[in-house]
């Protein structure tokens, strides 16, 4: 199996790193359009190969696309971060064009390919691919869900002081500060929901402090994050590639499921083997449902900029 990271960057490199490190796939090509860039980073990774135990390949190309060949699986986080003090929103006029070139080369030599899509602002992002690429709509994920929910049971677990293993939990709706919607409701801790276990105020404060989540890293680090964001990409690449029929948040295009039509926006969805497998129906109350369609108006405009 082979996969392709797009991006040498922050994120596209510690994706790679986790997925060499893990061994994910049989081969890992990285590639960036900055010279030197990818090459540099696959050599310090591939240096961590005795110590890590590691058998993947993994190549690094400054914008080759030939070597990119065959790839099973796509990850593209190649654009620019946000800087403290601004939103993903404000990334779409360059990103727009990187995402849409990234694209359209990484078809021409992997026409067969699952598309994860991390760029942001990620739901239009990835609705642009949509739009310009004719892929099915079960080979373009946008990886949103999977970073904010493992954030939201990050901060769960703080408040339980517990192992953020035994938390479970989903982030829903648009990946952004307002759009994302934390299900308080259905998080559980060892199977016990945690609104069982945490007061109203708490449980307020963690959904607060994951909507922000990224924003308060950015404002910490003075660019965006990298860890986790590099590791939940990877995760989405392992359900795809290993065929593992899990249910994580991603973007997907919705026709009719949420009450929503002809936009990206992160629902729960089965990931195997042909990307998005399903779109899982989570009930959601009526204040679940406004916080939904809200979150679905807010992508829609963002989408709006896309034309201009
Ligand atoms: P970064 O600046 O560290 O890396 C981006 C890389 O993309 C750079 O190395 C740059 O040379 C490369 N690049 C630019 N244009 C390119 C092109 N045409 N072809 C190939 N490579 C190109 O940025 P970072 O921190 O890695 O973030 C990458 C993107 O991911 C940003 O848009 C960021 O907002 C987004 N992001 C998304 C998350 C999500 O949950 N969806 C989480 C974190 C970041």
């Amino acid at each position: 199996s082979k996969v392709t990271v797009v991006g040498a960057g922050n994120v596209g490199a510690t994706c790679a790193n986790v997925l060499v490190a893990n061994n994910v796939a049989d081969e890992v090509v990285l590639i960036d359009i900055k010279e030197g860039l990818a090459e540099g980073k696959t050599m310090d990774i591939m240096q961590t190969a005795n110590l890590l135990n590691i058998n993947t390949r993994m190549t690094g190309v400054t914008n080759d696309y030939s070597k990119t060949e065959g790839s099973d699986v796509v990850v593209i986080t190649s654009g620019i971060p946000r800087k403290p003090g601004m939103t993903r929103e404000e990334l779409i006029g360059v990103n727009a064009g990187i995402v849409k070139s990234v694209t359209d080369n990484v078809l021409k030599h992997s026409p067969n390919a699952i598309i994860i899509c991390v760029s942001n602002p990620m739901d239009t992002m990835t609705y642009l691919i949509h739009k310009t690429s004719g892929l099915p709509k079960n080979r373009i994920i946008g990886m949103g869900g999977a970073l904010d929910s493992s954030r939201f049971k990050y901060f769960l677990s703080v408040a339980l002081n517990a192992n953020p293993n035994e938390v479970d939990g989903m982030v829903i709706g648009g990946h952004g500060d307002t759009t994302m919607i934390p299900l308080t409701r259905y998080a559980t801790y060892r199977g016990i929901p945690v609104s069982e276990l945490l007061d109203k105020a708490t449980l307020d404060k963690v959904a607060a402090d994951t909507m922000v989540g990224g924003a308060t890293l950015t404002g910490l680090l003075g660019t965006s994050a990298w860890y986790a964001p590099g590791a939940a990409s990877a995760a989405v690449v392992a359900a795809v590639l290993h065929d593992q029929k899990r249910v994580i948040p991603c973007s997907a295009l919705v026709e009719g499921e949420y009450g929503e039509n002809d936009i990206c926006i992160g629902v729960p969805c089965l990931l195997g083997r042909n990307g998005i497998e399903k779109i899982v129906d989570v009930k959601l109350n009526d204040a679940e449902k406004e916080l939904f369609a809200k979150s679905a108006a807010a992508v829609r405009n963002t989408n709006g900029a896309l034309a201009s």
